[in-house]
């Protein structure tokens, strides 16, 4: 089976999503290890919960982004893993995990990229008045939310809708996509 290496920052609905499509058999894979750079993250307990390895690299302790990304490798490649998915991880990826995953790193963004990149991506939608937004699975490049496309969802967007309503919306489309994409990807590999 294929590795995977799940990196979160906190609830871990996108990981949990993950690991039923893995159970449930629709996704080929298994996940070898779940990583937080944030220990109080939700998420941790739900991989646990899963029986999944759960490891916290908090960037506090360390000197520079380098050698944090260099210990998270270190833990990566332990375990063998094959694709590094970021779910909900909430910082800016270097170039040592760039290096090492190269076309092996993949993000899920809750917008239609190339819009409303960065943080708030579903308030951006609402402030700028889109008519329907979603969600894109892309591969990690250097520049934030900018890497090749693989699956997008779109969900309209309501004239009554709120952050939440909007976020919830398009989350229900996130736990579809994100597997399928991990799908493609590894038969890519
Ligand atoms: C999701 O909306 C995802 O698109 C974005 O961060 C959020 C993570 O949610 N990158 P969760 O931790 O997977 O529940």
């Amino acid at each position: 089976m294929p590795k995977l290496g799940i990196l979160i920052s906190g609830r871990g609905s996108n990981m949990d999503a993950i690991l039923q499509h893995i159970q449930t058999g629709n996704l080929k894979a298994e996940v070898s290890v779940v990583i937080s750079n944030k220990s109080s993250a939700k998420g941790l307990e739900l991989a646990k919960s899963h029986g999944v390895s759960t490891q916290v690299f908090d960037p506090k302790g360390f000197d520079d982004l380098e050698s944090y990304e260099t210990a998270i490798i270190g833990c990566l490649d332990s375990y063998n893993v094959d694709l590094v998915v970021l779910a909900g991880y909430m910082k800016l990826v270097g170039d040592p995990l760039l290096t090492r995953y190269e076309n092996r790193m993949v993000n899920i963004h809750p917008s239609l990229l190339p819009s409303f990149k960065g943080l708030n991506a579903q308030q951006q939608a609402l402030d700028y008045g889109v008519k329907y937004s979603g969600c894109t699975v892309h591969y990690v490049t250097k520049e934030m939310d900018s890497g090749p496309i693989i699956k997008q969802a779109v969900v309209p967007v309501l004239n009554d809708d709120t952050v939440e309503s909007l976020s919830n919306r398009i989350l229900i489309e996130e736990h579809k996509i994100f597997a399928v994409a991990i799908q493609e990807v590894l038969a890519e590999i």
